[in-house]
């Protein structure tokens, strides 16, 4: 890339609702790390997002620290990259307010989350979890960001946020930067380890359905001996085999070794060792996240620092956008 060139902006963020999974991990931080080099990148830990579902006060407050220090175990570099958590930028529950007035509900009623959280949370079908894609969308556009990285649930979010980016345009002028999805291939969707059609999910009821960033390898190599797999003895990656090509997705994403590469090292080999050469891998890879995790997580005057100067320069970067929309949509300043 030229100097001269604009470096692409990147932004993404993720929910301080539990310990980070392999699902997020493959599915989005993985990448977050590796663009760094490459582009702007804005990362969040969205705690306003958070409170869609009720949360005890204490833990999320800890939960919020502790996902800072995750990220920063993963490789999130906050010299490279601007981290910070949602809540400490106003700017996004402003132009959010904005945004919703020009979604229509319509799109929102269309969204499959919601429709799949209001199942879950029946005695809480709060209006922040019906108008949480319209946060969503001010956390990207907020930026002028490029691409988002993201795992496919996520997916149906970004088209609205293009929606609304687009039609805010028509309206004003050349306002926000339509943001494009930057997907992984082969590990945009992770699913669970005890329901294989069910996605992978850090709030999923039981324990055994998912892996944790900060499971040990014990742990790990059990969970992944449990996997629910199918009375067929090939490693294949094929349909109707949900459970061994969620296996196959996951040992290929961590090992960087293709499908047909996958299936000639376990050919004549069961289920069995198939399990533990990929739980053993997946230990392997996380080992050093967890270590460095330890280490930060003690560290609160460190993380505190971090939170502080991401939040002022997220401050900085986002001020801008927001006073053009204030001004396009016909606010007064004084
Ligand atoms: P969240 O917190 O549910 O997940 C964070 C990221 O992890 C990805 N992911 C997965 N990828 C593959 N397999 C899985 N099983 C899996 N589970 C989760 C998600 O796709 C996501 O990229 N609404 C977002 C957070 C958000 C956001 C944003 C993202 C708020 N504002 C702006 C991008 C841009 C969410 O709930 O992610």
């Amino acid at each position: 890339m030229s100097q001269n060139e604009r470096k692409k902006i990147i932004f993404s963020g993720i929910q301080p609702t539990g310990v980070f999974t392999l699902g997020n991990y493959l599915g989005a931080i993985k990448n977050w790390r590796e663009l760094q080099d490459d582009y702007n990148c804005i990362f969040s830990v969205v705690d306003l997002h958070a409170i869609t579902v009720r949360q005890d006060s204490a833990e999320l407050r800890k939960r919020i620290l502790d996902s800072v220090a995750l990220l920063l175990a993963c490789g999130i570099d906050p010299e490279k990259s601007i981290l910070f958590v949602q809540s400490q930028n106003p700017a996004h529950a402003e132009l959010s307010w904005v945004l919703s007035c020009y979604t229509q509900f319509g799109e929102l009623s269309r969204m499959t989350q919601f429709k799949d959280k209001s199942a879950k949370h029946a005695d809480n079908i709060n209006a922040g979890l019906f108008t949480y894609p319209v946060l969503m969308a001010a956390d990207i556009l907020l930026y002028k960001t490029d691409m988002v990285p993201v795992g496919i649930d996520q997916k149906q979010h970004l088209e609205l946020a293009r929606n609304i980016a687009e039609r805010f345009n028509n309206i004003y002028g050349n306002v926000f930067t339509v943001p494009e999805p930057y997907i992984p291939k082969v590990s945009a969707k992770i699913m669970s380890l005890s329901d294989p059609t069910k996605k992978m999910s850090k709030s999923d009821d039981n324990q055994n359905a998912y892996i944790t960033l900060l499971d040990d390898k014990d742990t790990i190599i059990r969970k992944f001996k449990r996997a629910v797999t199918d009375s067929d003895t090939t490693v294949c990656y094929k349909e109707g085999k949900d459970g061994i090509n969620n296996l196959m997705s996951i040992y290929s994403a961590v090992s960087g070794k293709s499908f047909s590469e996958i299936e000639k090292e376990f050919e004549g080999k069961g289920y069995g060792d198939f399990k533990l050469a990929v739980g053993e891998c997946v230990a392997d890879n996380l080992a050093p996240i967890r270590e460095e995790f330890i280490k930060l997580s003690s560290d609160k005057a460190y993380l505190t620092e971090i939170c502080k100067n991401g939040a002022e320069m997220a401050q900085r970067f986002s001020k801008r956008t927001l006073e053009k929309v204030y001004h396009k949509v016909g606010f007064a300043k004084f």
